[in-house]
């Protein structure tokens, strides 16, 4: 039995698991089932807070009284951060990548109006985005507080216990439902979903395989980023594992222009999933991946999917990404 580390109760778990009924984009002989984690949690949606559960359980075991993370203007992960950190009446300074647009819109709306400070650097500076975030710790620590730094998409070997704890969830979801799939898919960004899925599958002995699709970087980059994490995981929390059992599989060729951006076909999936099923994909990372698992479904011997009956795939959230991106979508 794996022991879970501190963790506190954010979201609202277990999420549901329910089968596509009316979405007939994919082949007729494949169930889709969809794990609805852009239901963690209202304005906390999506797959972040699974991942800052652990996260900020870990900075309140420091004694932390402010959050400092980073990401895209755009990031859902910093949106969850400044919510999370709203809520539990902790400081939030968030780092952004990108000029400060004169109107906030989408999550960049919603962490202001949950007060977090916010910095910009520009795409110049971003690669120095960990030194400036030891600068304005430091900045903190002289004021008398004291700052716990999350990485882009809590992405590391505390978050990665985020979606092992989900993998535990799922297994119990495909033995309440009497089903056996026999892949997982989710969109991958910064690794960590990706990540914890493929490690609690292997704990928890799962018959399917993960594969994700990159809406950043590549499958190589994933392979290492994925491979550093557990294996600091591994140090950090003293766990016997074998890094080599576990089967890295990002499936690339939908990354389409590159991160934020996708094409047409992307957006006139998510339109069709919402008109069919009433269910809310976004441009950056949910509708892409989807979009990549359905057309290799539609591939011959299913694409990536070989021998599947039933599917997973998991809804991450990041709705909020939608409207600064509603010019994109075309209605008749
Ligand atoms: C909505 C959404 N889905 C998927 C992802 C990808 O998850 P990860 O960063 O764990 O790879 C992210 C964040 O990057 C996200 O915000």
């Amino acid at each position: 039995m794996i022991e879970f580390p501190p963790r506190l109760d954010l979201a609202n778990l277990p999420t549901p698991l329910t089968e596509l009924c009316n979405y007939a984009g994919g082949p007729a002989d494949v169930s889709i089932w969809i794990k609805h984690d852009e239901l963690t949690g209202m304005e906390v949606s999506g797959n972040k807070i699974r991942k800052l559960e652990f996260s900020i359980a870990e900075a309140s075991l420091q004694g932390c009284d402010t959050l400092m993370t980073c990401g895209g203007i755009q990031s859902n992960h910093c949106r969850a951060t400044a919510v999370i950190g709203a809520r539990l009446g902790l400081k939030v300074h968030l780092i952004l990548r990108g000029e400060k647009p004169e109107v906030p819109d989408g999550n960049l709306l919603m962490g202001y109006l949950s007060g977090a400070t916010i910095t910009y650097l520009s795409q110049a500076q971003w690669s120095f985005h960990e030194q400036k975030a030891a600068e304005l710790r430091a900045e903190y620590l002289r004021m008398g507080s004291k700052a716990f730094f999350i990485p882009v998409g809590a992405s590391d070997e505390i978050g990665l216990w985020g979606y092992i704890a989900a993998a535990a969830e799922l297994k119990q979801d495909f033995e309440d439902l009497s089903i056996d799939p026999e892949y997982i898919v989710c969109a991958t960004g910064s690794g960590g979903t990706q990540g914890g899925l493929l490690v609690g599958g292997k704990l928890f002995d799962m018959n399917a395989k993960c594969v994700a699709f990159n809406v950043s970087d590549d499958a190589d980059y994933f392979d290492r980023k994925i491979k550093e994490d557990v294996t600091l995981w591994k140090q950090r929390y003293e766990i016997d594992f074998d890094l080599n059992s576990i089967d890295i599989q990002t499936a690339e060729g939908y990354l389409g222009p590159g991160y934020g951006k996708a094409d047409p076909c992307v957006f006139d999936t998510i339109a069709e999933l919402a008109r069919a099923d009433g269910i809310f994909l976004d441009p950056v990372y949910t509708g892409k991946a989807f979009h990549g698992m359905v057309s290799e479904l539609n591939k011959g011997e299913k694409g990536a999917f070989p021998g599947v009956k039933n599917i997973v795939f998991v809804h991450t959230g990041g709705l909020f990404g939608v409207f600064p991106q509603q010019q994109n979508f075309s209605f008749d």
